[in-house]
């Protein structure tokens, strides 16, 4: 008895301590928790977890195309962590990474000046930020992305704001991922208020909300059907979904030369959304941000490893 009151009172003690930094985003870390655990769990052995995890997929599909027992870091690489058809065509682009010249160009533009002499350099001063958005802002009460950073940014400066998408905004971000990555940063998103776990919390909502004619979810794919193949594709794991932005891919290369292939996370948030016969959320509003918000907190401390390519 007398244990057990001691006890209580040094985790209350702890409690009381740690609540002042860590209080709002308790939630926020159990979840990630969970869901860690969820994927560690079912990509461990996906052939023998099949009663659990693989009810669908075909015995050749579970002894020949998983990488098992992936594990922390790994999950950073998205689908490509457990996929062995498709870290086998990614091995081979990353060889002559079709990337680096989108750095390059980034790097020029922010470099470049403005009319009024400033800079990006006067936004951002440190380069290795791709990692921290988005960020809750104090001040305003709202969730702010890199995206917006980058058109606020111009905005301020008497420039015109950038597609959201593509061309210069992807380019820029690019850069501002390799740097990040060159610096070995992780990602690192907080939650300290209220209204921060608020806006998380919406976004988890979204996240788990069945839409459309065929009430799937986020999750559905991402999370339950994580692994499953969809016709030629793996389905990747909500894990590690958003830590290699902005993405080549040979589908958007396609067309005119003004489609090089680049893209940022939003686009294919949006793309991902159309698919499922929806209409996306617009790039920077509350809703998508605190989308965003929520996937990349599950991220947090995995590495930064954009630009990156994928299908
Ligand atoms: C019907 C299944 C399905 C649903 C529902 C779905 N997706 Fe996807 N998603 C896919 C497929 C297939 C891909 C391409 C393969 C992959 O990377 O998973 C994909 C890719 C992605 C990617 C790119 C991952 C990467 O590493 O490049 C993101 C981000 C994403 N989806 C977000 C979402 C979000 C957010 C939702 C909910 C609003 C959602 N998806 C709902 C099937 C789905």
């Amino acid at each position: 008895m007398l244990f057990k009151i001691v006890k209580a009172t040094t985790l209350a003690a702890l409690f009381t301590t740690a609540a002042i930094a860590a209080d709002f985003n308790a939630q926020a870390e159990i979840d990630k928790e969970n869901i860690t655990k969820y994927f560690e769990a079912k990509f461990s052995d996906p052939e023998k977890n099949r009663s659990t995890f693989f009810p669908y997929s075909t015995t050749e599909e579970l002894k020949n195309n998983f990488i098992k027992g992936i594990k922390g870091d790994e999950f950073s690489k998205g689908g490509y962590a457990f996929s062995k058809n498709g870290r086998l065509s990614y091995d081979e682009i990353k060889e002559f990474p079709p990337t680096e010249e989108f750095v390059e160009k980034g790097e020029e533009l922010f470099n470049e000046p403005f009319a009024n002499g400033k800079s990006f350099k006067n936004c951002f001063p440190d380069t290795t930020i791709a990692g921290s958005y988005p960020f809750f802002d104090q001040e305003s009460k709202k969730l702010v992305s890199l995206t917006q950073a980058v058109n606020e940014c111009l905005v301020s400066n008497s420039e015109k704001k950038w597609n959201e998408k593509k061309g210069k905004m992807a380019h820029l971000q690019a850069f501002l991922a390799q740097e990040t990555a060159d610096a070995e940063k992780r990602v690192d998103i907080k939650i300290e208020s209220k209204e921060a776990a608020e806006a998380y919390e919406r976004g988890k909502e979204y996240y788990f909300t069945q839409r459309g004619y065929l009430n799937l979810s986020c999750a559905t794919c991402h999370i339950q059907g994580a692994g499953q193949r969809v016709r030629n594709e793996s389905l990747s794991q909500g894990l590690g979904q958003t830590t290699h932005f902005p993405v080549y891919r040979l589908k958007w290369a396609a067309g005119n030369a003004a489609n090089d292939g680049l893209g940022t996370l939003e686009r294919r948030m949006s793309g991902c959304i159309k698919d499922q016969g929806q209409v996306p959320p617009k790039n920077t509003s509350e809703t998508m941000k605190e989308l965003l918000y929520f996937m990349s907190y599950l991220s947090n401390g995995l590495p930064v490893d954009g630009p990156d390519i994928r299908k």
